[in-house]
């Protein structure tokens, strides 16, 4: 073959690979934007759903709202004899340690222990204000999103307030997480997002949620407990629909990179939640030395169930959504809050 001929086969190879290149270039180039089109697509799909969900939440914020200053009769006396929370609850409920007690020394501890508990709500929604506002503060005021955020916090000022004035009404301190815990708390809401933060939530709220269902219907309770449960439990089904709609939108966000940070945080909400909610200070009412009858408390089977059962909601949400494992799962196994 002539060197002329040669020299027009590889001309016509350049050229017929430098049209394969520009193809794949140019397949490459709509590919890219058709997934950013589809991205687009999911993101308003996403902020619609969001809008739709605060609309309906707002209106039922506006039906159904309660003001505890006028709906709680605070003024009306303690029914004498009546129990603060279901005896079956106490933490020491079951053991040989709670065999020596008197009806009045186990009424008393039963009183501090729901203030224990209404004190670490106080907490947790301190918390969840601080991350409503983070969220508001980053994002646009004029979507029904934003103005329903605004709306929980709301509800939530009114119940510390509520929970506060329960707190003094009983007559009990104002227990709450030791320092360390309010310290470590204190930097939850500005590392927490996405799925972490609304787990948080959610641990936060269903928790406490399980345990005054429980208490509403139950005639041996005082009434004043059952009334401030019934005010929290309704406004509450709002917040709980708000936080998983939310986590369930941030997940798909989130990049699988990311899945064990936010697995281990939540790990460690739920173990710091299910410690706090009982504090050790609260068996001196009983004449209880707090370090002996905490870890006579902490080995009880009866109170491992009682926190089981206040998760049981919340843990099977989590684990559905896949927040539950990795490297979370040993302080899941210490936390008593798994199945
Ligand atoms: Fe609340
Ligand atoms: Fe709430």
């Amino acid at each position: 073959m002539s060197t002329e001929i040669l020299a027009g086969h590889d001309r016509a190879d350049r050229e017929r690979t430098a049209d394969r290149e520009r193809t794949a270039d140019r397949e490459r180039t709509a590919d890219r934007e058709r997934t950013a089109d589809r991205e687009r697509t999911a993101d308003r799909e996403r902020t619609a759903d969001r809008e739709r969900t605060a609309e309906r939440l707002l209106r039922s914020t506006a039906a159904r709202s309660y003001d505890p200053d006028l709906d709680i009769d605070w003024s009306a006396p303690l029914v004498a004899g009546k129990a603060f929370m279901p005896e079956h609850r106490c933490s020491l409920y079951g053991t040989a340690l709670w065999e020596k007690l008197s009806p009045e020394q186990r009424l008393e501890l039963g009183k501090h222990e729901a203030a224990s508990v209404a004190g670490v709500g106080i907490w947790l929604e301190f918390m969840l204000l601080r991350m409503l506002a983070k969220l508001a503060y980053q994002g646009d005021p004029a979507s029904r999103h934003i103005q329903y955020a605004l709306a929980e916090m709301a509800d939530e000022c009114r119940h510390s307030t509520m929970f506060a004035r329960m707190i003094e009404r009983i007559g009990t301190p104002v227990y709450g997480p030791p320092q360390h815990i309010k310290t470590l708390g204190s930097v939850l809401p500005e590392l927490a997002r996405g799925p972490a933060m609304w787990g948080a939530i959610l641990i936060g709220e269903e928790i406490t949620d399980r345990f005054q269902r429980e208490m509403v219907g139950d005639e041996s309770i005082q009434p004043l407990m059952r009334m401030v449960n019934r005010i929290h439990i309704m406004e509450e089904a709002r917040h709980i629909g708000f936080a998983r709609a939310e986590l369930m939108r941030s997940a798909e966000t989130m990049s699988r990179a990311a899945l064990p940070a936010h697995q281990l945080l939540l790990a460690r909400t739920g173990f710091i939640v299910s410690r706090s909610l009982i504090n050790p200070q609260v068996y001196r009412s009983a004449g209880l030395d707090p370090r002996m009858a905490r870890r006579v408390a902490l080995a009880n089977p009866h109170h491992q169930r009682t926190i089981r059962f206040g998760g049981e909601k919340v843990m099977a949400f989590l684990a559905e959504a896949g927040l539950v494992g990795g490297p979370g799962m040993p302080l899941w196994r210490r936390s008593f809050l798994l199945g």
